[in-house]
């Protein structure tokens, strides 16, 4: 294993993109090969076998193909269904996302939280030892978000009808007056400012990416990984079949030049 290896970042989409630039951001140093797994977007809806299946796909590919070092399921509904299997599988190390319970168990006031995240996350087994890990006198509320995964991959964004539908899932948290939202899913993190402006300025909402970047940046050192050369680069590939695709990622990758490929060929 050579340290300037890069880091191998897998998503059903383009939602891990907001992790990528986190670790970016902490680790310049370091080259980062991220994979879409768009085509079969959304995975907040598929079962865990169908997830664990996909997640192999792209480790196998990230470790066969781009030579990976470390592997980040930049996807919290994958981590939540497949990281016990796949730590098992493999080598390398794996980091996963979960959603923000603890700090959001430390920012809330009046001790009510909301969560977004997908259906199959919200239903795991992890997520449910998660939240009873940290129940006690916090109440948590749990927001299952269908529909907003496909609108960001299509780059929708700034749609009304994807505005109406985000206003749709945020007023039975409005109703309960919480004062916390966690972003349980890395897709969401790309329509914070909208979820902001509804819930408006007392209302804290936490994401999970640089708390992920923090934690490659140890396992790195832990494993004396760092890259500490020059000459780094950073790859997105994706097997969407939208032609808009490379555009889309660029209007949410501000500060990221990337090179973008397509592929419909995981081997
Ligand atoms: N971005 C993913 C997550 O963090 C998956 C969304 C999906 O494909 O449903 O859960």
């Amino acid at each position: 294993m050579k340290n300037t290896q890069p880091i191998g970042i897998f998503d059903s989409g383009v939602g891990g993109i907001s992790v990528m630039s986190h670790i970016q951001s902490l680790l310049p140093n370091e080259s980062l090969a991220y994979v879409a797994d768009s085509l079969f977007a959304p995975y907040g809806l598929k079962s865990k076998d169908v997830i664990l299946e996909r997640s192999k796909t792209a480790i196998d590919y990230l470790i066969k193909k781009q030579s990976a070092k470390l592997i980040v399921v930049a996807c919290n509904t994958a981590t939540a269904a497949a990281i016990q299997e796949l730590r098992q599988m493999y080598q390398i190390p794996i980091i996963g996302m979960e959603p923000a319970i603890k700090p959001a168990t430390k920012a809330t006031i009046c001790k009510k939280v909301g969560i977004l995240a997908t259906n199959s996350t919200l239903d795991s087994a992890k997520f449910s030892l998660l939240l009873d890990t940290h129940s006690g006198e916090i109440n948590f509320y749990t927001q299952p978000c269908p529909g907003l995964v496909e609108f960001i991959e299509q780059g929708r964004i700034n749609d009304t009808s994807m505005k109406n539908l985000i206003q749709k899932y945020l007023d039975p948290l409005i109703k309960r007056k919480v004062d916390t939202i966690v972003l349980g899913c890395t897709h969401y993190v790309f329509i914070r400012n909208i979820i902001e402006n509804i819930m408006g300025p007392e209302v804290r909402i936490i994401d999970t990416g640089l708390a992920l970047a923090k934690q490659v940046k140890s396992e790195l050192e832990k494993f004396s990984l760092q890259n500490k050369s020059k000459g780094n680069y950073y790859s997105i590939s994706t097997n969407s079949i939208n032609r808009e695709m490379k555009e889309i990622i660029k209007s949410i990758t501000i500060n990221l030049d990337f090179k973008f490929s397509y592929f419909d060929s995981w081997s």
